[in-house]
């Protein structure tokens, strides 16, 4: 899982803070903002969706994170957890710290909410278009997205 790929970047990463980019995730926004502003603890980036069943699920209470929940059923919200984090390097100590989900996978919703548990978590809506490009037809509605914003 990602959680266990992540792990792999410990000699890498060192102490340093992190942002981690799933590479099947395109998104309009810059980030140049929140990777130079991010301190401690972990922060998400949240897009509302028409099908969050296909993410990790955010349950938002009072403008705070309380929960996200790895591909529910009925999900509670329509806010998914897109595939850019940022974390500081508690991170790997947590990472160890997993069993594997019912899928197998050292799931990174898992290490989301332990810093949430913590209080130690930041979300933030992004802006403009996001998709993960992980099926045939995302990817095919992605690559119609990035033609279209190339022709402008
Ligand atoms: C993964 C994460 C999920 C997240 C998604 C974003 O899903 O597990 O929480 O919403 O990336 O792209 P997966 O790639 O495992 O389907």
């Amino acid at each position: 899982g990602i959680a266990h790929a992540l792990l792999l970047a410990e000699d890498f990463v060192n102490k340093d803070n992190m942002t981690v980019v799933l590479c099947d995730n395109i998104f309009e926004q810059d980030f140049k903002k929140s990777v130079s502003n991010f301190k401690s603890g972990a922060r998400i980036f949240l897009k509302k969706v028409p099908d969050p069943q296909r993410f990790g699920v955010a349950t938002v209470q009072n403008g705070k994170v309380v929960k996200i929940v790895e591909k529910p059923k009925r999900p509670e919200t329509q806010l998914a957890v897109t595939g850019i984090y940022q974390y500081d390097a508690n991170v790997f100590e947590y990472i160890r710290s997993l069993k594997p989900s019912v899928r197998g996978e050292l799931e990174i919703s898992d290490v989301n909410n332990i810093y949430i548990k913590k209080n130690k978590m930041q979300a933030e809506v992004i802006k403009g278009f996001w998709s993960d490009a992980g099926t045939f037809d995302s990817l095919a509605h992605t690559i119609k997205w990035v033609t279209k914003k190339n022709r402008n």
